[in-house]
């Protein structure tokens, strides 16, 4: 008797600093080779709201500045979440069955999951979830540690990066878009601070995995972008 090998899903990370174009390019990316698509930010956006409505957060900030970890971590593990694809291809975000998909896009909910972010428990928690997402045909995974820590076996990892000014506007339009109140010095400020939270932090820093094709975005359009990451992945998955 002979035995097939087992096909395992293709992964394709997408690491990067908020702001760069990798949540577009990786839904896009995800559309084009049919594969499944795990937002990972979503998911500490999530638990920072989660947090929030247990009032583990006071004014944006921990109560009495203790870090609340068994909590967390038990919301973690915990947590009723779902993705919808919408008909336009979008993911609908269900949080214990409630539409949150654009109240873990504010800035606000950035912050928070920022900070739930830098908790090495919260990120083992969340480890398994997000490992659970890499079902055939494949997965295209978006976050800051994808390529580095969770799908470290990933065949195709890529880093995406621009300057903080360049991510900055594009964030302003991308909330005016949404009709959401937008201030580009805050948004720049607010940019800086979480690039310093997400590269300076001791558990799984933003970084570039060793093996990772970096993309400067800063002054390319999005078709361009996506053309190169088209090349380098169909060279990398044969
Ligand atoms: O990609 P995003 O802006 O939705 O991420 C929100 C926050 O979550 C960001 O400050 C860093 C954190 N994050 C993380 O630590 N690891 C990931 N894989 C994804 C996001």
């Amino acid at each position: 008797m002979t035995y097939e090998p087992t096909k395992q899903p293709n992964v394709i990370t997408i690491d990067g600093p908020s702001g760069s174009g990798k949540g577009t390019l990786a839904a896009r990316l995800a559309v084009h080779y049919g594969y499944n698509l795990l937002d990972s930010g979503a998911l500490y956006r999530l638990l920072g709201l989660k947090a929030q409505q247990q009032s583990l957060f006071v004014d944006g900030a921990f109560c009495d500045g203790i870090v609340p970890t068994v909590q967390l971590v038990d919301l973690a593990l915990t947590l009723d979440i779902q993705f919808i694809p919408n008909k336009d291809q979008q993911l609908v975000v269900l949080l214990d069955g409630q539409d949150v998909t654009q109240a873990i896009r504010t800035e606000q909910a950035g912050s928070l999951a920022s900070q739930v972010a830098v908790i090495p428990e919260v990120r083992i928690a969340l480890l398994q979830r997000q490992r659970d997402f890499a079902v055939l045909p494949g997965l295209v995974a978006d976050g800051r540690d994808m390529g580095t820590v969770v799908f470290t076996d990933a065949p195709a990892k890529i880093y995406l990066t621009a300057s903080a000014v360049a991510r900055a506007e594009r964030r302003v339009n991308q909330l005016r878009n949404m009709a959401i109140d937008a201030n580009m010095n805050d948004i720049l400020s607010d940019i800086e601070a979480r690039d310093r939270r997400d590269t300076e932090r001791a558990v799984a820093p933003l970084k570039p995995a060793e093996d990772a094709l970096i993309v400067d975005s800063s002054s390319m359009g999005i078709e361009e972008v996506f053309a190169e990451l088209v090349r380098y992945i169909d060279l990398k998955l044969g």
